[in-house]
């Protein structure tokens, strides 16, 4: 049988980014081979997030045009099926259905391994719908990627560990998209870790809406923390790095940090949101945490880890956000130092309770308190990166550089450098030598044997910009 095109297009957080994988790996035992291209696809599926206004709006034009692409398609006698899901399809199924007749399926995120029945079912009934949450943990019913397909997605991968959230800020849809959290079985985790690294995976990213409430089913019969399972995993043979995102202020407890200080495959640079400096606004948000228990847990992971760095979200112009309390935010990032981070405008989501709330900010001061913001955090992040120009520092090759000879790699902090040196170090932690900063990345020469210098709390800097994968 001719192997059917399969073009997904993802928005929104590392979520969707796996979610995606695993809809490619369930849709590869139907015949569906990826494919770069929508036009000649027989399968689109938009995997859309719900965030924040822009991010859910996009999905609208890109229905439009793709209704064209179908119809073209149509013209040529073949059939495309349009497959919407993510947290849009989860969010407002019944009205994508209603409003774009050209969408064949809607599936809410905890029901991908259904995509093959819903698909059949589309075929024969016209179109399907399905947002429910089931009890089940979908991840045990997706069948893993085979081996050439990881090692094609190269030596970084993600892992999910977590999913939903339990925390309800009052301005958040994840809630609602993503359901209740829920943490996988350890065994399961440390099973699919394994077969990456046995791949040629060196780097995993335990992700999570709320990653550190992770409260997994340990094989002792006990219940797992982050840190306890980080231990585990950092014993896979050819796992060489360790990340987790995202983590709440609130849910960060000693054995995590402990981690930091005990491990080092353990990433030095954490991404901890805080949204606002403000205590009022932090209330209104029901963040649950003031701005000083941020800046303890802030000091907690320094004092456990030199060389630890942070990167952090923000959201200007929550309702009744005063210049006051806006200038506490700006208080907090210069008392922190970020790596980087990433600041948003408030936009208020149908159904949460921020939404309801009168006393909104205007466009204008947002924007400018946004501008703000972003000048500040743009000095941190430069300063940052400019501080690790003459010292040498471990990168993990990735893959080929655009510029012929390069490779590049991530840093512990995740910014980009560059090398010029054969395509055998990739996968390989090497010490580079840093000797400049082109933009964001770092451009630097293989250190012979050196060993990477220390690095202290505020010499090394992050690439974040503050267009963000969350959904921007
Ligand atoms: N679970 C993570 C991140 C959730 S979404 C956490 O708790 O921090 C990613 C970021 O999007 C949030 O940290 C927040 O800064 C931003 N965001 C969420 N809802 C938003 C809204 N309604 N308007 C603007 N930004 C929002
Ligand atoms: Fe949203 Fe994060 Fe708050 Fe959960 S903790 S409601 S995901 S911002
Ligand atoms: Fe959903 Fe992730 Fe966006 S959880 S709303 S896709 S940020």
């Amino acid at each position: 049988m001719k192997p059917r095109k399969l073009h997904i297009k993802s928005y929104g957080c590392q979520m969707n980014v796996y979610d995606a994988q695993r809809m490619v790996d369930t849709l590869a035992g139907e015949g569906f081979v990826e494919s770069a291209n929508a036009a000649d696809a027989d399968l689109v599926i938009l995997n859309t997030c719900h965030i924040r206004e822009k991010a859910s709006e996009k999905v609208y034009s890109e229905l439009g045009r793709l209704r064209v692409m179908k119809e073209e398609a149509a013209r040529q006698g073949r059939r495309m099926n349009i497959a919407v899901a993510g947290c849009v399809a989860q969010a407002e199924g019944g009205e994508i259905i209603n409003r774009a007749p050209a969408v064949d399926v809607v599936v809410g995120p905890q029901s991908y391994h259904h995509l093959p029945e819903l698909l059949a079912r589309a075929e024969k009934e016209g179109r399907a719908l399905e947002t429910e949450f089931p009890a089940k943990d979908k991840f045990s019913f997706l069948p893993p990627p085979q081996p050439d397909v990881i090692r094609a997605r190269g030596v970084s991968s993600f892992v999910t560990i977590q999913e939903g959230c339990d925390k309800f800020c009052t301005f958040c849809v994840v809630p609602y998209t993503r359901g209740a959290e829920v943490s996988r079985p350890v065994a399961k985790i440390v099973d699919d870790v394994k077969r990456l690294a046995e791949h040629g995976v060196r780097e995993i990213t335990l992700i999570g809406q709320n990653v550190n409430a992770y409260h997994g089913e340990g094989p002792d019969g006990r219940t797992w923390s982050l840190g306890t399972l980080l231990r585990q995993l950092a014993e896979i043979p050819g796992i060489l790095r360790l990340r987790y995102s995202t983590s709440h202020p609130r849910d960060i407890d000693e054995a995590l940090i402990e981690v930091h200080r005990d491990i080092p495959a353990v990433m030095p640079f954490v991404h901890l949101p805080v949204q606002s400096g403000s205590d009022r606004i932090l209330m209104a948000m029901n963040r649950k945490h003031t701005a000083q228990d941020y800046r303890r847990v802030v000091d907690r992971f320094r004092a456990a880890c030199q060389g630890i760095a942070f990167s952090s979200d923000f959201i200007v112009g929550f309702p009744g956000e005063s210049e006051e309390d806006f200038r506490a935010t700006l208080a907090l990032v210069t008392q922190i130092g970020y790596a980087g981070a990433y600041s948003f405008k408030y936009s208020p989501r149908p159904g949460t309770p921020a939404a309801e709330m009168q006393e909104t900010v205007s466009a204008e001061v947002m924007d400018e308190r946004l501008a703000r913001l972003q000048e500040l955090i743009d000095s941190q992040q430069s300063a940052f990166n400019k501080a690790s120009i003459g010292t040498t520092v471990d990168v993990l090759f990735e893959r080929a550089a655009r510029n012929p000879g390069q490779i590049v790699g991530r840093t512990a902090y995740l910014q980009p450098a560059h090398v010029m040196a054969p395509q055998s170090i990739i996968g390989q932690v090497l010490p580079v030598k840093i000797e400049s900063l082109e933009r964001y990345s770092l451009l630097g020469e293989l250190a012979e044997n050196a060993p990477p210098l220390s690095a202290s709390p505020d010499t090394r800097l992050v690439t974040t910009s503050h267009e963000t994968p969350m959904g921007a």
